[in-house]
């Protein structure tokens, strides 16, 4: 590769302002990224856990990782801006996405005792589809596929914007997660009931195995259960390796024979049987809901959702510590309280004790430089 033309040495300086949401490996943010003269653009980072980084090799496995997907430019992708350290400890900038995780979707839908229009249902699948059939084909510069396989499809992992767009977080971060004892194959990563079989039996994966899980998530949505989730994470992981795939028809009896043959197609456990390739998913999915004519749009699930969680686009959508969005689940009411606590003004950091390495600690300023 040719030299660069020109070195520009720049640091970034990130304000936290709110937590968003503790999930199993970290916590991630909002914050501030600052530039010169008042310049500012709102963005997400997680922190990761301390117990994470202290463990050999994983910081080295996620920068790995970091590096593959760093490139992902994608709609239906969450995308990664930057990868730095603070106090020893890796973070990921990342774009901010206004709006809710599909868990948090699904649970408003239980709550309000609100039905998921089927079509709406498919539409979400088919926009995680695209955003798996565009990583998983991405090559580097030379052509040579990087063989991305997300391996951790699930409801947390999928965000769907104010706005209506579906949006795949954690590429990489799995697969980093998996090497944090032994290399894949070995050592699984990921949520149980939404693994694929060859995942929850320790054998090397591929992107079909992304298929079987976003198949789950289908089946989930039009549903309501996912018929893998067990009482312990092992029975979980026993019923995706066993448990009979049903005839999802009898579940639903709405559910028109066509999704229930698109579902078997990705919950194949022959691999042979199963969807090779997310594009072929993709194309099943869409010509479900478009092949009459007019089909859902990320403006109808957009209206749908903000109509779920009353959510008023005229607000922020950056501030859902505001209205009604901070009483989305428990844990964001606790982010939206964490928030108040953790606002730039009332912290100041302190030097590395335990607290403030911990993503709980009370960061309030990152630098991280261009190396
Ligand atoms: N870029 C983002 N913008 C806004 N919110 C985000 C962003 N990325 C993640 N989130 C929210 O933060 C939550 C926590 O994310 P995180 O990945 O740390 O944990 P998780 O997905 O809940 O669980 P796991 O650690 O198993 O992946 C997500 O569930 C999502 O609601
Ligand atoms: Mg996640």
């Amino acid at each position: 590769m040719p030299g660069p033309i020109k070195v520009i040495q720049s640091g970034f300086r990130y304000e936290i302002v709110r937590l968003i949401c503790e999930g199993g490996m970290g916590a991630v943010y909002e914050a501030r990224q600052l530039g010169i003269q008042g310049f500012e653009k709102r963005v997400a980072i997680k922190l990761i856990r301390e117990r994470f980084t202290s463990q050999p090799d994983f910081a080295e496995n996620l920068v790995g990782e970091a590096r593959l997907v760093a490139d992902l430019i994608h709609t239906n992708i969450v995308q990664t801006y930057h990868l730095g350290e603070v106090e020893g400890s890796p973070f990921i900038c990342m774009e901010l996405i206004g709006g809710v995780n599909l868990e948090q979707f699904v649970q408003r839908l239980a709550d309000r005792k609100r039905k998921l229009p089927v079509e709406l249902a498919v539409f979400i699948v088919s926009r995680i589809a695209r955003g798996l059939a565009y990583a998983h084909a991405k090559s580097d510069r030379f052509g040579k596929p990087l063989g991305i396989v997300h391996r951790d499809i699930s409801p947390k992992n999928i965000m769907i914007a104010w706005e209506g767009d579906v949006k795949l977080t954690d590429f990489g971060i799995a697969k980093a997660a998996g090497y944090l004892k032994s290399n894949e194959g070995e050592e699984v990563a990921g949520k149980a009931e939404y693994m694929s079989p060859e995942q929850a039996d320790f054998q090397i994966t591929d992107k079909r195995s992304d298929l079987f899980s976003a198949g789950i998530v289908l089946s989930q949505l039009l549903t309501g259960q996912n018929i893998f989730r067990g009482p312990t994470v092992e029975d979980s992981r026993q019923r995706v390796i066993k448990t009979p795939i049903p005839d999802f028809t009898q579940l639903n009896p709405d559910l028109e024979p066509r999704l229930n043959a698109i579902l078997q197609r990705s919950l194949a456990r022959d691999l042979s049987q199963r969807y090779a390739s997310a594009d072929d998913m993709l194309y099943e999915l869409e010509y479900f809901i478009y092949h009459r004519g007019y089909g859902p749009t990320n403006e109808t699930l957009g209206k749908f959702v903000r109509d779920l969680f009353q959510h008023d686009p005229t607000r922020s959508a950056r501030d859902p510590g505001k209205g009604a969005t901070s009483r989305i689940t428990a844990n964001t009411k606790n982010a939206s309280k964490s928030g108040t606590r953790t606002t730039a003004a009332t912290v100041r950091t302190r030097r590395t004790t335990k607290s403030t390495r911990s993503p709980k600690g009370l960061l309030n300023r990152i630098r991280s430089q261009f190396k």
